[in-house]
């Protein structure tokens, strides 16, 4: 469904992403690894028409996008749930929300929050309260529901465990494995490479802006001396 093919982005002359392909599909999750600064963020922003990248292809259901706007890439069916989650601490629940929705038609609005609301309860519960006030496991179902809002068809989801408690990283990822399974294609970068693997269909693994081995979640994992070579020794280590 999204393909990117031989992507390369710079900032000015220094070239952060040099050739990375990768592709996801309706209902599966494809998992990217990699090194602080191998340029995971990167890809995903210009993926979601952040930042233009120099060359290479993105193509949607088969339509090129790599030179849309973001908010045509929004418009295609591609959301991206940032880094550091970025909700609107003043702002309640709901309001966070109904933001998520703005490109969509007032009228399916109510129907999408409670869509939402189904699958992270916790948000309707706290639907009137300070969005601020909410854990970092909360906020970070909240940045999920605030994209779902615009009903994507893929979603772009960078380190979304990023300076979570241990404890409810498993919980963060088994909600990202239950809306891939409502039908939507993930491409997420994690670092929790363990537990990311064990929830993930694909993964690739990038090192200086490049893919250095892709596969299946399965092989990649049998493949843990790749995994440990470029995360280091501990990305495989089953935290608790
Ligand atoms: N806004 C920016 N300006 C200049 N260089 C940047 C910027 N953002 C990232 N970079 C550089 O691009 C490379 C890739 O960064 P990034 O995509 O954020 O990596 P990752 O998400 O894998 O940690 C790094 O060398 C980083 O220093
Ligand atoms: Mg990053």
């Amino acid at each position: 469904m999204l393909r990117v093919s031989d992507l390369h982005v710079s900032y000015g002359r220094v070239p952060a992403v040099r050739g990375i392909s990768v592709t996801v599909e309706p209902g599966s999750i494809t998992l990217v690894l990699g090194a602080n600064g191998a340029g995971k963020t990167t890809t995903l922003r210009s993926i979601a028409g952040l930042h233009p990248p120099d060359s290479g292809e993105i193509t949607m259901q088969g339509r090129r996008i790599e030179r849309q706007r973001a908010d045509r890439v929004v418009a295609a069916g591609i959301v991206l749930v940032p880094e550091g989650r970025r909700v609107f601490g003043p702002l309640t629940v709901e309001e966070n929300l109904r933001l998520g929705g703005y490109t969509r038609p007032r009228a399916g609005l109510i129907e999408e929050l409670e869509r939402v609301y189904d699958l992270f309860p916790v948000l309707s519960e706290r639907r009137h309260g300070a969005a601020g006030l909410l854990s970092g496991g909360e906020q970070q179902m909240l940045a999920f529901g605030r994209a779902l809002m615009a009903r994507p068809k893929v979603l772009l989801i960078d380190e979304p465990s990023l300076g979570l408690a241990p404890a409810i990283v498993n919980t963060v990822l088994t909600r990202v494995r239950e809306v891939a399974d409502s039908g939507i294609g993930v491409l997420m970068v994690e670092q929790n490479a363990k537990v990311a693997l064990e929830i993930a269909d694909d993964a690739v693994v990038v090192a200086r802006g490049e893919v250095v081995f892709s596969g299946s979640a399965q092989e990649t994992r049998s493949h843990s001396s790749v995994v440990r070579a470029f995360l280091g020794e501990t990305a495989l280590r089953q935290e608790s």
